[in-house]
């Protein structure tokens, strides 16, 4: 049941059906369209009703998050003559939805005193783990150097605070004062088209967060070899894992005998043929061990908690996720797998005595470059109490 006041419903109605010849579709599919569109504005004038918050402070500007009350000043930035030629409007339905929506996050740019002189919209927000798009940026006051220190901010926001990989933004090609802006404030012109798209990494390299985000399950590989040496800086940095009274209970044996990796793709896949040949063609599979009994357990070899054998699997899975990040930095790629079958791995690879085999990591020069699949955000993942 839509709740809106009847008198922006109406004009909201009037607004879509007047643009009607912009959704070409069936009347029901219109009718649908224009339903979803007046529960987005209901959604909208609930998150848009709540007190704005600041993100980030500088030393002039602040960056707060926008509220409906804001629609009028909002409207006047992007229909000031000035901006009209670079900037889009949102009409007033479309911006009130926009307030619901999770992948916008609408500002207002305002000086320390609370004088508002500017817009900012970022889009993407619900992956920020890969990436954030600083969609709109309109001032009215020019001239002043806020421009820059407004880019400034949102970069510091983006990295410092949301921890985003990338920070990009599109411009108009003719705007070619804006174009100087973003070089000077550091961003690069990137693909498709270097005068109308831009980004920004975050510093540090592959450091933090985008080492974190940017790794991938690899599950095809070039036939180049790993090398020993880098076998072992691979395990000597897996090695700093945390484990369990730092028992350090993960071991790695690394089959690189092209016929033994064949066998175990045969033998051991359990008649998966996903992982039979995800393991057939990697240069090396890392089979990680764990030395049984000490993980979890007391002196006497009793338990120490009431989960068990659960912590050696616990401190394995540590290990082995430091060893995929560790090879990622190094621009190696590897893919964990579950799926097999323990006891004949154990047998051909000859496990010592005592140990078990936790996962099976192929590893190898990444022959793709797969996007990361969805993953939940901190709203659904994350209880503050
Ligand atoms: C314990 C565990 C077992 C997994 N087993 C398999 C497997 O048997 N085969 C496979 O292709 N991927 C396997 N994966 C990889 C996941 O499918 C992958 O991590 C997930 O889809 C997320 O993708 P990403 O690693 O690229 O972010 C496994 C991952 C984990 C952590």
């Amino acid at each position: 049941m839509n709740r809106l006041p009847a008198e922006l419903r109406e004009a909201t109605c009037a607004f879509l059906d007047h643009h009607r010849e912009t959704h070409p579709s069936t009347t029901e599919e219109y009718a649908a369209f224009r339903e979803a569109m007046l529960q987005d504005m209901q959604q909208g004038l609930a998150v848009g009703s709540t007190a704005p918050r600041t993100l980030i402070e500088g030393q002039r500007l602040r960056i707060r998050t926008a509220c409906l009350a804001d629609e009028p000043f909002m409207r006047g930035v992007e229909l000031d003559p000035d901006n009209r030629p670079w900037v889009g409007h949102w009409p007033l339905p479309w911006r009130i939805a926009r307030f619901g929506d999770r992948n916008m996050l609408q500002c207002i740019i305002e000086k320390r005193d609370g004088t508002p002189i500017g817009i900012l919209i970022f889009s993407d927000m619900s992956i920020t783990h890969e990436k954030l798009q600083l969609k709109r940026i309109a001032l009215i006051k020019k001239g002043h150097g806020y421009g820059k220190e407004t880019l400034c901010l949102a970069q510091r926001w983006a990295f410092e605070i949301i921890g985003t990989p990338q920070l990009y933004l599109g411009t108009k090609e003719h705007n070619l004062r804006a174009q100087c802006i973003y070089k000077a404030v550091g961003f690069t012109p990137g693909m498709p088209d270097p005068c109308t798209y831009f980004y920004m990494n975050k510093p540090h390299g592959k450091g933090g967060t985008l080492m974190l985000t940017t790794r991938r399950s690899i599950r095809r590989f070039t036939g180049e070899a790993v090398s020993p040496e880098m076998l072992a800086n691979l395990v000597n940095t897996a090695a700093y894992a945390p484990s369990w009274k730092n028992s350090q209970t993960t071991r790695y044996i690394a089959v690189t005998d092209k016929a033994l990796i064949a066998r175990i793709a045969e033998e051991c896949t359990m008649g998966f043929e996903h992982n039979r040949g995800i393991i057939a063609n990697s240069p090396v599979l890392m089979v990680l061990t764990t030395v049984n009994g000490r993980s979890g357990y007391e002196r006497d070899g009793s338990f120490t908690t009431a989960k068990g054998t659960h912590w050696q699997s616990f401190d394995a899975g540590i290990a082995a996720q430091t060893f995929c990040l560790a090879a990622h930095e190094k621009g190696l790629g590897t893919v964990m797998l579950g799926i097999f079958d323990e006891a004949k791995v154990a047998a051909l690879v000859h496990v010592p005595e005592g140990q078990s085999v936790s996962v099976l990591i192929p590893l190898g020069y990444p022959a793709e470059a797969p996007n990361a699949p969805k993953r939940k955000g901190a709203e659904e993942l994350l209880t503050i109490l």
